[in-house]
């Protein structure tokens, strides 16, 4: 199919046809790809800007064996959600903060990247192009999957010649297969996710393909997902291999600090700042394993896993164990005013959704 002007996408014969609902089954959404309408592209030059992007039909994508995302990784992605609400809205939660961290994070991967204007009237775009697959309310949200990538041909290591930009999106419900039921972790001791100096605070891909040993062999053994430790001291908490973490204690809500080595979550800064609003204390420091032991609560944030409540911590062979089978009361307490408020059943004070 030819390439498909943003305007005309988002004129209203457009907006019209695809105000009705795809046809799938919106009850049993999970985390999986479903292919959608329409995806972003937008192209430009080591060196240049992007301009003109445009919609496409959504398929595949042509690249050179010698790209340099597939010989060095030299890629970024991001994560965010739009939501559909009960008066038929389309909202949008903190693209712009999606944007800035793209944008530092290509700056240190060597990539020139779009502005936040850019990605914002992007990201707009691709939604209402995919209008029928944002799920209806309560159902589950739209993720929008934003990509930076050296698309250009090399092969000595350099920079890649050129950059391309894309968004795709996918009707998604709850990430772990648990459900919102607490997800079961295991502290890994020998593989480590990220390295100070390395590029474990921003998002790029290969920070993913590197923790997928470790992932698979926590799943073989029954546990949901691993919890990585720092790589000098072998001692404080660092992340969830797609997501952060959180520990309760006393009603002081603690995460580690954003140091290099953690992803700087947009829903782990959402949730502190929700917790700070409902009267929690909330401390972002050097969080050692052993808190673990005598914790209240345990959770996790991400855009994909939204809040989700951990029943255990295995940890050397000793397993400790938190709640009653669902939602611990502070983070229940945090993910129904974060959710609500993404949903637009609250009243949005920190304006952080955009509506479309
Ligand atoms: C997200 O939460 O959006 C992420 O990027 C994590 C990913 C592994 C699903």
């Amino acid at each position: 199919d030819s390439p498909v002007r943003c305007d005309a996408v988002l004129s209203d014969t457009f907006s019209t046809k695809t105000s009705e609902l795809a046809d799938i089954d919106w009850d049993n959404l999970g985390f999986g790809f479903v292919p959608t309408d329409y995806m972003y592209m937008m192209k430009c030059t080591q060196g240049g800007n992007f301009s003109k992007g445009e919609l496409q039909r959504f398929g595949n994508i042509e690249l050179s064996p010698s790209a340099g995302v597939l010989n060095y990784g030299q890629g970024l992605f991001e994560g965010l959600k739009a939501y559909r609400t009960e008066d038929g809205k389309i909202l949008l939660f903190r693209p712009e903060e999606n944007a800035i961290r793209m944008r530092m994070g290509a700056e240190r991967m060597c990539m020139p990247s779009p502005t936040v204007e850019q990605f914002v009237e992007a990201v707009k775009a691709t939604v209402l192009a995919n209008k029928r697959w944002v799920p209806p309310p309560g159902k589950g949200s739209l993720y929008l999957r934003p990509l930076l990538m050296g698309s250009g041909a090399v092969l000595g290591l350099a920079p890649a010649p050129e950059y391309t930009f894309l968004i795709y999106v996918s009707p998604v419900g709850n990430y772990f297969k648990e459900g919102v039921a607490p997800i079961h972790l295991v502290v890994e001791h020998e593989l480590h996710r990220a390295t100070p100096g390395g590029t474990g605070g921003v998002k790029t891909i290969g920070n993913y393909a590197a923790v997928l040993k470790a992932q698979s062999a926590a799943k073989a053994k029954g546990y949901s997902d691993v919890l990585y430790l720092d790589c000098v001291h072998k001692r404080y908490l660092e992340e969830v291999s797609s997501c952060n973490i959180f520990v309760v204690k006393d009603n002081v809500i603690s995460t580690p600090s954003i140091k290099g080595t953690i992803l700087p979550g947009i829903t782990r800064k959402s949730i502190i700042d929700v917790a700070r609003s409902q009267g929690f204390q909330v401390e972002e420091r050097l969080v050692a394993v052993e808190e673990l032991l005598d914790a209240d609560e345990v959770f996790c944030t991400g855009t994909a896993v939204v809040v989700s409540p951990v029943g255990s911590i295995t940890s050397m062979g000793k397993r400790v164990s938190y709640g009653e089978g669902g939602f611990g009361v502070v983070s229940e307490q945090l993910y129904s005013v974060l959710t609500r408020l993404q949903m637009g059943l609250i009243e949005d004070k920190m304006n952080w959704s955009i509506e479309l």
